[in-house]
């Protein structure tokens, strides 16, 4: 008989071992991006798969000081209880990434992303439906993202009727299988139509705008170099702050300056400049482009949802633009003259001086 005294030492230490194995697995086939820091020494400690891949695989990405400035640009600058555990979103190239960064013990933090494009988009269906505007758009962007589930759906089930005698049990498993994904999305359609709250409760606070546009355009330079895009940033010193949530004005910023490089996509001599100057006693913060410029009938659309003339755009950009900058007691104004270029400015109010905080 084993020794019992034994016997528990090596069961608890393969059931560690087992603890350890598991979570890795778990970790590398959870749909959710994870990245580990250590702020000790200043290390990427680990990255899982979809992680790497929300992040495209860019290995000069994926690198402590990088990961820290584009997800926590804030981390020493502000107390940790601010940071930490809260809910943030990033624009990175296409897609629209929520993440939540937690504190662990031994100076480690861990990040959790998702890809949350998809969400967002259907929130926006809602978010519209809510404003009973354009109403005409939103029935036919429901119409779509009902339509392509449920015509799916019933090609699914018509291809299992007529071969039901004949599929093996596992093909026809396959089929309800995908059967059932359609219908996932149809139910997400729906749970989308009943809450969409993410930029509900605006914080407005006094960003000040030089600090924060350094800031901001130090993460979009480096695509944008990439893509033969110069940027100039331009702040009238008269303009210190501006009253704004700085996650929206964020965000904001990356819609504008997404549709801004790709109106640029087909130029030479691309370049954008933001600037920042007072006007009519609120804070004009303008993106301005030499891209492509818009038509009469581009410009009359460009706040409706799913209005896009790009195939891979949603059409929601500026919508959603719009809708952010209101919650921040702002406007907006886009003009554009096609060929030569566009420019949208964004009225905000001032902040309050001596009080500046980004
Ligand atoms: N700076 C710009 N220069 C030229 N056209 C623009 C510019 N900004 C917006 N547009 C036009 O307005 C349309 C709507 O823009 P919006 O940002 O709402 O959606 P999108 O960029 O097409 O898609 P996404 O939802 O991915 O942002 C674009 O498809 C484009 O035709
Ligand atoms: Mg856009």
């Amino acid at each position: 008989m084993q020794d019992t005294a034994a016997y528990n030492v090596a069961t608890r230490s393969e059931d560690k071992h087992l603890d350890y194995a598991l979570c890795a697995s778990i970790m590398e086939t959870i749909d959710l991006g994870i990245v580990i820091l250590g702020t000790k020494s200043s290390e990427l400690i680990f990255k899982n798969r979809v992680a790497s891949e929300i992040f495209q695989n860019n290995q000069a990405l994926l690198e402590y000081h990088n990961i820290l400035s584009l997800l926590l640009a804030d981390y020493g600058s502000r107390p940790e209880d601010e940071i930490f555990g809260k809910n943030y979103t990033l624009r990175f190239k296409n897609r629209l990434l929520g993440y939540t960064p937690y504190r662990a013990p031994d100076g480690y933090i861990w990040i959790i992303i998702r890809d949350i494009t998809e969400r967002i988009r259907l929130e926006s269906i809602a978010e519209a439906v809510n404003s009973m505007d354009n109403i005409s758009y939103v029935f036919s962007g429901i119409r779509h993202e009902l339509g392509n589930p449920i015509n799916s759906i019933k090609m699914t089930l018509s291809v299992l009727k007529r071969n039901l005698g004949d599929y093996s049990p596992a093909s026809v498993e396959k089929y309800v299988d995908r059967a059932m994904t359609e219908i996932s999305r149809v139910e997400f359609l729906l749970q989308a139509l009943k809450s969409f709250s993410i930029f509900e409760h605006p914080e407005i606070k006094n960003v000040t705008i030089d600090d924060f546009l350094t800031r901001f355009i130090a993460l979009v330079s480096n695509d944008l170099r990439q893509a033969g895009i110069k940027i100039v940033k331009a702040v009238d010193p008269n303009v210190a702050t501006v009253a704004a949530d700085p996650r929206l004005l964020h965000q904001v910023m990356m819609n504008l300056i997404t549709n801004a490089s790709d109106a640029l996509a087909e130029r030479n001599a691309g370049s954008i400049t933001i600037r920042a100057s007072r006007q009519d006693g609120l804070v004009a913060l303008v993106v301005e482009d030499n891209g492509c410029g818009m038509s009469e009938e581009t410009q009359s659309n460009l706040f409706k949802p799913f209005f896009t003339t790009k195939t891979r755009g949603t059409g929601l950009g500026l919508m959603i633009t719009l809708k952010m900058v209101t919650q921040m007691k702002g406007n907006m104004d886009v003009k554009s003259a096609k060929g030569k270029g566009t420019r949208v400015t964004v009225l905000l109010q001032e902040g309050l001086r001596d009080h500046a905080q980004t």
